[in-house]
């Protein structure tokens, strides 16, 4: 049975990998919807691609969230990662300090010995404050790092969860819906064919340097999650996919 559980995981994985164009994909055993034990696994098999991945000097942007925690507590590098310089992808988007972006950032950094920088800015601002934040030099020096990363780490969420979760206006909220918002990944909101809704100005990573980034890793599972990784996953722009094998199983059987 062992045997039988392990072939099933890797043929699901050549399922996603092919139907999304990735060139990797770990399924994990279990459903983090209900398991501690499987999201903690998602985030070993996150640590496992990063110690493959991060090479001296790179920065490596990170997002927040319950799963990135778990490889944010879980990460170990080779000993030649030196200079390893980790940031959060994106300002303040109104999350918990346990799963904010600079506190997982920082304690990827003091586990691996590597360097942070944080962001103390909340991400949605108007056009003027955007303008005026974005000429203070110190901002627009971390800014500038964020944006030069060369990985990107990145949950995944359910729009109407991550809405919920990040006390988003109920007319922002009703608008997202309107334009059919799923998926959540780096702040965006995303519908079923992983189109852009709701786009806005933003600190940190916009959609061009997500596109132009050379490794982005997506670290989700569940199957309430299914939906919401098939959408980012059409959005085109993921190198890897690190899920579990209930939303892997939900994803294949939908497709
Ligand atoms: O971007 C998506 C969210 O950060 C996912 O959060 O890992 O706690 O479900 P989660």
């Amino acid at each position: 049975p062992l045997y039988k559980s392990l072939f099933g995981l890797s043929s699901l994985e050549k399922e996603l990998q092919n139907a999304f164009g990735l060139s990797r994909v770990i399924v994990v055993a279990g459903d983090s919807d209900h398991s501690l034990q499987t999201k903690r696994e998602l985030g070993r098999a996150a640590c496992q691609v990063l110690r493959e991945t991060v090479r001296q000097g790179d920065v490596v942007a990170v997002t927040g969230g319950t799963t990135i925690a778990q490889v944010a507590n879980q990460l170990v590098l080779s000993a030649s990662a030196k200079d390893v310089w980790f940031v959060p992808a994106r300002g303040g988007l109104g999350e918990s300090l346990d799963y904010q972006a600079n506190t997982l950032a920082s304690t990827m950094a003091k586990r691996t010995g590597g360097h942070y920088r944080l962001l103390h800015v909340p991400d949605f601002l108007g056009e003027e404050a955007y303008s005026s934040i974005m000429g203070e030099p110190n901002i627009r020096e971390i800014v500038d790092v964020i944006r030069s990363s060369r990985i990107v780490v990145h949950g995944i969420g359910d729009a109407k969860v991550m809405a919920r979760r990040r006390r988003l206006k109920e007319t922002d909220v009703a608008a997202m819906t309107e334009e059919g918002a799923l998926a959540e990944a780096f702040g965006y909101y995303f519908d079923q064919n992983g189109a852009v809704v709701h786009k806005m100005q933003t600190v940190g990573l916009r959609l061009e340097d997500i596109v132009n980034t050379e490794v982005v890793i997506g670290v989700a599972g569940g199957k309430s999650k299914a939906d919401a990784i098939a959408s980012i996953m059409r959005f085109g722009h993921n190198d890897v996919l690190i899920t579990d094998e209930a939303a892997a199983t939900a994803i294949v059987e939908m497709s």
